[in-house]
């Protein structure tokens, strides 16, 4: 099916920290490449991303750095927007979900669902923090993961396995608020029935078996489980507020007005058009919100004409948010157009292991300009060979200098160069005439002329890396030209012959040009002026190899590349072995430290002894509290302990302890507790008994 226009959106990224290799690889390389691409094909795109800055994630970052939220978004907002920018990540907008049109736009979407009757109202049960006083919505809550067994799952979803979670599908759940175990509490939301709905999505998704098999893949196993209704809403106060009564202290589900952004921001390009403001496409990201009088069928174009492509590039963890719950958002507006494909990335890993925000485990975007300045291409181009695109991937510093140093130095930089210099030394810059080809050069010519087809099907079907093989195969082409023909040993003998190889490795130089813009945006750039090209060039242009015409003047050459040495690499290997570093001296200073000293005789006055679990019950109305009956060898006795967390009463009773027992009782719930049991507990807050390591120590046995 041929379009009449796109629209490709990015994943819009939480505004909570900058923006590393992982962010580029996993969906704003690929879809900035498609982009650039489409719009060298002549085709009418938008491209669209913007910052997420509602959700959990905002409220954790401002709670962390003591400030407000819309501090925290700010700051983030500008300091990705620039990074975009400074990758050559061609946005058309990078507008922000905290805009007025936003609020409006996402506020408006819900309120034509209520008023449809799309939504479920429902009072259900929630987890809540009684010593935080809120609900636990979504990251508020981690707990186990039920289908994968991943001890950190978050309350909405597991980044382990990707299921989609509902926080009361936790196990052994507990707020990250507080680190406390949540109790249940009533409360109202409006749910999404995705139960409902699951023929129809599941006859879309049926319809997309060209999607790539990791995103069909779990899009039917989602379907097969079964979908269930989702709350839309959340009791929190950072966010869209909900625009309808009895909804007050509440705000929309991050995922509900998140993927509405993408039609926001597209309102927003549309905004004050008249005006002048729109920026040119291919030169950069627009930062900010605008305001101003809006044509809707400027922008509904983009979102309700059947003949326009929707293209979501995300990464694998928000597969189900956009296959399934968007696209159940917009079938139940029903104006809209559903996404025609979600190209999704895996993960991509650094140095071998997961790349971590937290643990500093990470190459930066603005750190990486600040050491290799005009070097943006290098890093998309290794990210690009190197994308998880099947499957998760690794970046290593090692292969990152290999990727510069034996293909763009020596492939393409090689050629270009060869080419420069020569058509510098024999002709004065001056393009030679093609005087007369010989059959290899007419297959050679035949030859070239088949790569922006190659290439471009290769990133039609989202192959990039293949598509990106391909683009450095017609450089191998021109070197393997140069290799064979020396124009350097035919100049003595042969003049003529060497204006015509000149001439064919100029052209394909020219071609390359044209081709590498997607994937190389800023070489590309370098290269044409070098080369004095024409900047209308499109990407069937070079189809053709007579783009350059005899006589034509290029500029002195430079190299488009320089070799990335061993101490330069070696210098980014052992900053992450710093962070690695930093992070085990955190990871002891959060240790705590030493109390004041004490005297062996106030020590002495403590009783501990060895004792054994008898009998163990939870103590009513409570998550913590367990009712234990200890034979302390000197008697049977009481204890209530706060191990509930941590052990379930049935697995305990046997169990031997050490036990102070000379402590002076306390009531706690109402049950006399006469003495307290030994505990270790480890940073994640679990408890475990500090008990004998060897079976024959007798009950009242001392512990000194
Ligand atoms: O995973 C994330 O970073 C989300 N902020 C992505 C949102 S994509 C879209 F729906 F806006
Ligand atoms: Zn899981």
């Amino acid at each position: 099916m041929t379009f009449k226009r796109y629209t490709v959106t990015a994943a819009l990224p939480y505004a909570n920290g900058p923006v590393h290799i992982g962010h580029l690889a996993g969906c704003y390389l690929p879809a900035d490449i498609y982009v650039r691409y489409l719009r060298s094909k002549g085709e009418d795109v938008k491209f669209i991303c913007g910052s997420d800055e509602h959700g959990v994630p905002i409220t954790i970052k401002a709670k962390k750095e003591g400030i407000t939220p819309q501090q925290v978004v700010d700051k983030y907002h500008k300091i990705m927007g620039d990074a975009f920018r400074d990758f050559g990540v061609s946005f058309d907008i990078y507008s922000r979900t905290s805009s007025q049109t936003h609020h409006e736009t996402a506020s408006g979407f819900f309120k034509t669902l209520y008023d449809k009757g799309v939504f479920k109202e429902e009072v259900t049960e929630q987890y809540f923090d009684e010593k935080a006083n809120q609900f636990l919505a979504d990251r508020y809550i981690v707990g186990t993961c039920p289908k994968c067994g991943n001890e950190n799952a978050y309350g909405d979803q597991c980044e382990n396995c990707g299921t989609s979670l509902n926080t009361t599908d936790l196990i052994n759940p507990r707020s990250t608020l507080s680190g406390e175990k949540p109790v249940l509490k009533e409360t109202r939301n409006w749910f999404l029935p995705l139960d409902k709905m699951q023929p129809q999505i599941e006859a879309y998704i049926d319809s997309h078996k060209e999607w790539k098999s990791n995103v069909f893949g779990q899009c039917k196993s989602w379907l097969n489980a079964g979908l269930q209704p989702r709350a839309m809403t959340r009791d929190l106060d950072w966010g869209v507020k909900v625009p309808i009564e009895g909804a007050e202290g509440k705000v929309l589900y991050v995922w509900f007005d998140a993927p509405i952004g993408y039609i926001s921001a597209t309102k927003e390009l549309f905004r004050n058009k008249d005006l002048g403001i729109g920026i040119d496409a291919n030169r950069g990201t627009e930062l900010g919100t605008r305001t101003g009088i809006l044509d809707d069928s400027e922008w509904e174009k983009y979102w309700k004409d059947k003949d326009t492509k929707l293209v979501h590039f995300i990464g694998k963890d928000n597969i189900v948010f956009h296959c399934i719950i968007f696209p159940a958002m917009l079938m139940a507006e029903g104006s809209y157009i559903l996404p025609d494909n979600v190209p999704a990335n895996e993960f991509l890993n650094l140095e071998g292991n997961k790349i971590s925000t937290s643990r500093n485990w990470a190459v930066w975007l603005h750190e990486y300009l600040l050491e290799f300045k005009d070097k943006q291409d290098v890093l998309r181009y290794t990210l690009c060979a190197n994308a998880p695109e099947t499957k998760d991937n690794d970046f290593t510093w090692k292969d990152f200098q290999a990727k510069n140093n034996n293909e763009l130095v020596a492939i393409l930089g090689n050629f270009i160069n060869r080419t420069m210099v020569l058509t510098h030394k024999y002709y004065e810059g001056k393009v030679p005439v093609a005087a007369e080809y010989t059959k290899s050069d007419i297959l050679l010519l035949e030859e070239i002329s088949k790569y922006p087809a190659k290439i471009a099907a290769s990133i039609e079907q989202y192959r990039f890396r293949e598509a990106l093989g391909e683009l450095m195969n017609l450089a191998r082409l021109g070197n393997k030209y140069l290799a064979e023909n020396e124009p350097w040993t035919l100049i003595k003998t042969d003049e003529k012959r060497v204006q015509t190889i000149m001439n064919l490795s100029l052209q394909i130089s020219a071609n390359l040009s044209v081709l590498m813009e997607p994937f190389l945006p800023f070489t590309a750039k370098k290269l044409g002026a070098m080369m004095n090209l024409n900047t209308d060039l499109k990407w069937n242009d070079a189809t053709r190899t007579d783009l350059l015409l005899a006589g034509h003047q290029v500029n002195p050459s430079s190299l488009l590349f320089d070799k990335v040495e061993d101490d330069v690499i070696v210098a980014q290997v052992q900053k992450l072995e710093n962070s690695k570093k930093e992070n085990e001296a955190a990871n002891v200073a959060a240790v705590e430290p030493a109390k004041p000293e004490t005297s062996f005789d106030d020590f002495s006055k403590m009783d501990i002894r060895i004792g054994t679990i008898v009998e163990a019950e939870r103590v009513p109305k409570t998550d913590k509290l367990l009712k234990l009956l200890i034979d302390t060898g000197i008697d049977k006795r009481t204890v209530v302990s706060g191990i509930a967390g941590s052990y379930k009463p049935e697995e305990i009773i046997g169990q031997q302890v050490s036990i102070l027992v000379n402590l002076a009782p306390r009531k706690i719930k109402g049950i006399e507790s006469q003495g307290m049991i030994l505990m270790a507990e480890n940073n994640k807050g679990e408890l475990s008994f500090v008990a004998p390591t060897k079976a024959d120590m007798n009950n009242g046995g001392a512990v000194k």
